[in-house]
């Protein structure tokens, strides 16, 4: 099994170019199977989740073609399964985003439930409340999701999310597309990928305004037409560098980011001591590894993302004073990272959804396992800021969601290494 051996100690310094957001990329390259033509989609990045997607959707029937480095062209033209592989669908989340597309282009679906990271009780009740208002009958047991048109067919409608859900409310986007009348998604997600999906369908020539709202509005259509896109950078891997830079310190210029979709997060790290810059499209942040205490509460955007919530904590345990952190959106994620962080001497007590962190003056290196993602790239921050030798284990899951974060973290001068 593999894994990252990291020396920690040494500071940061250069720049660093964020790749395509993870998150836009999943929803937008089922969005592909909407589309009768040629998707030219730009800015892909090259991680674990966007491969087992890709593998997918060929599988199904469409042409995939990687022509360069980020770029990825999709023809849905020819016949398409609407049976995704079940096998590779388990292997991850968002591969419930082929129920949507399947459901708005074909009427059909039967897609595995997802698999991916697992550190909270992810129902998906939302998704398939709204396919159901959207006119699907939805059989589910738990291996299964079918759906296929009720009697009356599908229609589009208003549909009340209970709670502001990301992948719900992209589902539907996909679902509502080619579905004929008007959909409105009430209390929908505003995340900047979102956005991009809508402004991908849009320029396939969708008809849905709204995104970035909490009221999306999507007009059928009868069909998209074939065209090129690029998707916005990723604004967890952009913080992911930031929050390094401000724990293991150092001067770094975070280029390729959209600083709007950044500000809540460089706010918090600005409080913590670091020094921001902000430019049209990079940020440089500098630090000197002297930290104070903060509080943070993660939120749906544009609050503080719960994406951040454990690169965050780190910070938190190498600055000076208690700082306090609540999570809003899963109550279990602090369970996938802070024993780890205890083991390398961070001093964190949880109670709830609130972790409480004394801040300590050094961590040490020492053996730690990756439990999801974001907790992964959390220890690897707190291998690069601690004394001595970090052995970071599970690192698939990093790779998930971080293209080339060997190359990139070494390219700052990180002492980093992936072993066998
Ligand atoms: N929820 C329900 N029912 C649903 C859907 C959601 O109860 O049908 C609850 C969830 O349990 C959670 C809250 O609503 O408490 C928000 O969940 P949401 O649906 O917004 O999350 P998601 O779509 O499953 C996406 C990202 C996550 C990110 C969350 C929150 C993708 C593929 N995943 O998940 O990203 O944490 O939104 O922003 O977009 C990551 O990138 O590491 C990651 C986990």
């Amino acid at each position: 099994m593999a894994r990252y051996e990291i020396h920690g100690g040494n500071t940061l310094s250069g720049a660093v170019t964020i790749s395509g957001a993870k998150n836009a990329a999943v929803a937008i390259l089922p969005a592909a199977l909407l589309v009768k033509g040629v998707c030219r989609i730009e800015n892909v990045p090259d991680i674990s989740d966007v491969r087992i997607l890709l593998e997918i959707i060929e599988k199904m029937g469409a042409k995939v073609e990687k022509c360069e480095p980020g770029v990825v062209v999709i023809d849905s033209t020819g016949p398409i399964s609407t049976s995704p592989d079940e096998e590779l669908a388990r292997k991850m989340r968002a591969s419930y985003y082929l129920m949507g597309a399947l459901l708005g282009r074909f009427g059909k679906a039967h897609v595995a439930l997802p698999g991916g990271c697992n550190f909270a009780a992810r129902p998906i009740d939302q998704h398939i409340k709204g396919f159901r208002i959207l006119g699907a009958d939805v059989d589910e047991n738990e291996n299964y999701i079918n759906l296929q048109p009720g009697p009356e067919g599908l229609q589009g409608t208003r549909i009340n999310l209970d709670m502001a859900s990301v992948g719900a409310t992209i589902n539907l986007m996909l679902a509502a597309t080619l579905i004929p009348g008007m959909t409105v998604i009430g209390n929908a997600a505003k995340e900047p990928h979102i956005v991009d999906l809508a402004n991908f369908l849009n320029t396939m020539g969708a008809r849905i305004s709204g995104a970035g709202t909490d009221t999306v509005k999507i007009r059928g259509v009868n069909g998209l037409h074939g065209g090129t896109y690029a998707i916005i950078p990723d604004q967890i891997e952009a913080g992911t560098y930031m929050a390094a830079v401000t724990a293991a310190g150092g001067n770094v210029l975070v280029q390729n980011v959209i600083p709007k979709h950044m500000e809540c997060i460089y706010g918090k790290l600005q409080e913590m001591g670091a020094k921001v810059i902000v430019y049209d499209d990079a940020i440089r942040v500098i630090s000197n590894g002297r930290l104070r205490r903060t509080v943070v509460k993660t939120r749906p955007y544009p609050g503080f993302p719960t994406d951040m919530q454990a690169q965050v904590c780190v910070c938190m345990t190498l600055a000076e004073g208690n700082s306090r952190l609540t999570e809003s959106v899963y109550e279990t994620r602090f369970f996938g990272y802070c024993k780890e962080l205890q083991s390398m001497g961070a001093r964190i007590e949880i109670n709830g959804k609130t972790a409480s962190v004394d801040g300590v003056e050094k961590l040490h290196g020492a053996e730690v396992e990756a439990h999801d993602l974001r907790a992964g790239a959390a220890l690897v921050i707190a291998g690069l800021s601690a004394e001595g030798t970090t052995m970071v284990d599970n690192i698939h899951f990093i790779e998930r969601g971080y293209e080339n974060l060997i190359e990139k973290m070494t390219a700052l001068g990180a002492d980093i290494r992936r072993v066998e």
